[in-house]
């Protein structure tokens, strides 16, 4: 394949060239034979017979629910299919910051319509494709922490390239455009804005200084030429979702990290290179102009990417920190709970085909103004089993459990969750608690796979080809995070019931007034509502009639009842939703729009919006 062919590619269908799961899956084979004995799949087309049975099944309540009112505090909005931005009435959006704004008034105007912007300014704005973000009470000044997952190389590069870097400053400039800013934000005479030239204004990007902790910092699969203790690796990439700490501090979470590798001579395909999708040529060439990220030189550096790192917004000199205790993998986002005892929670999605949802649980207890100190570092790592029953739990990813040492079951927590029988799922993409009680959810944004070789079909991921998603809720045992048991049921099946009458129109909470596929981003308000942000199919045709542009939508978790709030741009995904500090203002991500939203003119640009009632009342 051709550089300019894989630039091309989505990551989602860099993922599915790949192709990193292994053919087999023992775990699989066991539940397949289960739910069969259990009459759940009737024939060779599992999903149209049995599973769509236990589909209807297990949504029946939330259909007897949905008659009841949702609770919603707005009209629910219809589908889009143009290059705008849709809310309901009484609310208004506005910009907030574009790619290519300026973080400091020495970057003012570098972003140029026709040519982006320069290497030299390119760490001075706000970076590409947004993605997660928090916000967070920083003396009394409000400071957004925010992903830029990737970038565009052919819009960022002079258009001869064909988006292919040629030189190691062009691999440098698209190397800035990514990662994190952190900025302060502030209500002006016109909705907010970005504080220029404030202190806690900060990029951070693949080449920032970090360090790490855990039981894999400084073993010999984290040493390189240029760190041979293993514990200072540079950068972060890929950054897709987010979290928050107990104590206020950002996580950042590195997701199609092996995406920028790429070799430019002979490297070992062990089988931690090849599941994690390692290897051949890099999307962006980084490879030829940097050692670093060239596995024929060091076969090391991907292992310190792909975990989650922690960013303190309080302190622009602070240096970050990787968590090798909490694993390495596609990191989605990292959604931090306490169990009963005061142990800190983290859930954690793998987003790829047939992956595992995690779950951290610390040593040590968290207490409000108390010493966080090894929160992070040391701990459990533990992988999801969902049963056929709807019944679920947490493996523990010990050696014992593994065979594997500790060390590798963090750097290789794929290999290790397949062998102690985690459920393949469809994608985890973004989880979230409830504030109020013990329940999580995880956004399974769809699965091309599903049901093909190695990833039959289970209970928690029951549709072949599922191109629609579903979300699946899980309430640990005693209402404690902490327990290793928990209870299951899927939220929603998203689907198109126009088009379909069978499993794949959907469970009963999805109708031809709010439907959608794909779900992603999700985050729960103050008031307990389930945000639902998609990134998916929007031509509105065949299976996707009736869908339009990605969207946001919300969730009443209590009813069932599900409605749409805010439709894209064409060509955008919805991802990252934050509020300022009096829940006045909802902040939410339009990654990759199309045409040339929003300026009209020159390239699309990746932006932050804000949402707002027009009352004034807080908006979640
Ligand atoms: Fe970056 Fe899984 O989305
Ligand atoms: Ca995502
Ligand atoms: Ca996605």
């Amino acid at each position: 394949m051709k550089d300019q062919d894989i630039v091309d590619l989505s990551w989602d269908e860099f993922d599915e060239m790949r192709d990193p799961r292994p053919a087999e899956n023992d775990f699989d084979k066991v539940v397949e034979r289960a739910i069969t004995r259990r009459g759940f799949l009737g024939g060779a087309l599992a999903f149209g017979s049995g599973a769509a049975v236990f589909g209807t099944a297990m949504l029946t309540s939330a259909r007897a629910q949905a008659a009841a009112h949702g609770g919603f505090a707005f009209e629910p909005i219809g589908i889009s299919t143009d290059h705008e931005i849709h809310v309901p009435e009484g609310y208004q959006w506005k910009t907030l910051v574009r790619w290519g704004d300026a973080l400091w008034s020495d970057a003012e105007g570098a972003y140029d319509a026709e040519t982006g912007v320069s290497v030299e300014m390119s760490d001075k704005v706000f970076g590409e494709n947004t993605d997660g973000m928090e916000l967070f009470d920083v003396d009394g000044k409000e400071v957004i922490a925010v992903n830029s997952e990737y970038v565009n190389p052919k819009i960022n590069l002079p258009a001869a390239s064909e988006g292919v870097p040629a030189s190691a400053e062009e691999v440098m400039l698209l190397k800035n455009l990514q990662g994190v800013t952190v900025m302060e934000v502030a209500m002006g005479n016109d909705g907010y804005e970005v504080v220029k030239d404030s202190p806690h204004n900060r990029r951070i990007t693949h080449e920032t200084q970090m360090t790490m902790d855990g039981p894999a910092a400084g073993h010999d699969l984290m040493k390189t030429n240029a760190d041979p203790e293993g514990m200072s690796p540079k950068g972060t990439m890929n950054n897709c979702g987010s979290g928050r700490t107990l104590w206020g501090t950002y996580l950042t979470c590195e997701e199609n990290f092996n995406g920028y590798f790429g070799a430019t001579g002979a490297y070992d395909e062990t089988e931690g290179v090849v599941r994690y999708g390692i290897g051949g040529e890099g999307r962006y060439a980084y490879e030829k102009f940097d050692a670093r990220y060239d596995l024929s030189q060091e076969p090391n550096e991907p292992n310190r990417h792909g975990w989650i790192t922690e960013i303190d917004p309080s302190d622009p000199d602070s240096t970050p920190v990787k968590h090798t205790a909490l694993g390495r993998f596609k990191h989605e986002n990292a959604e931090m709970v306490q169990a009963a005892d005061g142990r800190v929670v983290v859930y954690m999605g793998d987003d790829e085909r047939g992956e595992f949802i995690y779950r951290y649980v610390s040593n040590g207890f968290y207490e409000e103004g108390g010493s966080t100190e090894g929160l992070l570092s040391d701990g459990q790592l533990f992988v999801a089993k969902f049963n056929d029953d709807m019944t679920g739990e947490w493996i523990a990813l010990t050696p014992d459990a593994t065979g594997m040492s500790l060390e590798e079951t963090l750097v290789f927590s794929r290999i290790a969750a397949s062998k102690v029988g985690a459920t393949t799922m469809d994608r985890p993409e973004w989880i979230a608690a409830h504030p109020a009680k013990a329940e999580a959810y995880c956004a399974l944004t769809n699965n091309s796979k599903r049901g093909g070789d190695g990833m039959p079909v289970n209970a928690a991921n029951p549709r072949e080809t599922n191109e629609y998603g579903q979300i699946v809720r899980w309430v640990p045992a005693g209402d404690d995070h902490g327990a290793d048991t928990f209870n299951w049921d899927l939220y929603v099946m998203a689907g198109n019931p126009v088009v379909y009458d069978n499993a794949y129109a959907g469970s009963e909470n999805v109708t031809d007034g709010n439907m959608f596929n794909s779900p992603d981003g999700m985050a729960f308000d103050s008031q307990g509502m389930l945000w639902i942000q998609t990134d998916g199919d929007d031509s509105n045709e065949g299976d996707f009639e009736g869908q339009g542009n990605n969207q946001m939508l919300v969730g009443n978790t209590e009813t069932g009842e599900i409605a749409r709030f805010l439709t894209a741009p064409n060509g955008a995904e919805v991802t990252g939703l934050c509020w300022n500090l009096d829940r006045t203002v909802a902040f939410v991500g339009i990654q990759h729009p199309g045409g040339s939203w929003p300026d009209g003119n020159g390239a699309p640009r990746s932006s932050v919006i804000q949402v707002w009632r027009e009352d004034g009342q807080p908006v979640g």
